[in-house]
């Protein structure tokens, strides 16, 4: 459910623009912030603000990968598979995450807590290995502090 307060900003950054499309990515990035993700009632709500399709609106957000369609974990653990980290190790970053949450990447924790995504380059290709937790980015991260960072984050859900 979009929040009035939300809804608001919304309109107003489609009418920021002489073009009401040009508002669309911030807004989406507002809805996905209060919501989790962009659901199919946000999506509605969308295209009759910035006069657009549905298709249009879901074109967009399937673009990018920032942007989810589904309700997500409260830890999103994003794994960059890209080149750089690719060779400092991030499929055995990703290998451990899948191990110890119990799912493979796409999926969410059944509890609700941690969701895993392999995600492209993340711009921090010197700290490589990188995995961004929520919005904070892991740099040169290893299997033993994802180990101890899981259980850390266990303790607190
Ligand atoms: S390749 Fe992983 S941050 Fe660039």
């Amino acid at each position: 459910m979009i929040s009035a307060a939300t809804k608001e900003k919304v309109e107003a950054l489609a009418s920021a623009f002489p073009q009401r499309r040009s508002g669309l990515m911030p807004a989406l990035h507002l809805i996905q912030q209060e919501s989790g993700y962009i659901s199919p009632e946000a999506t509605v709500f969308l295209s009759q603000v910035f006069e657009l399709s549905r298709a249009q609106i879901h074109e967009t957000i399937t673009f990018y990968h920032m942007f989810r369609t589904r309700p997500a974990g409260r830890f999103i653990f994003q794994v960059c598979t890209n080149v750089s980290c690719m060779l400092r190790g991030s499929e055995e970053i990703m290998q451990t995450l899948s191990e110890i949450l119990g799912i493979q990447p796409g999926e969410t924790t059944p509890d609700g807590q941690f969701t895993l995504q392999e995600t492209e380059c993340l711009a921090a290709c010197g700290a490589a290995p990188v995995v961004q937790l929520n919005e904070e980015y892991l740099e040169h991260v290893t299997c033993r502090q994802i180990r101890e960072l899981i259980a850390e984050l266990r303790k607190e859900s």
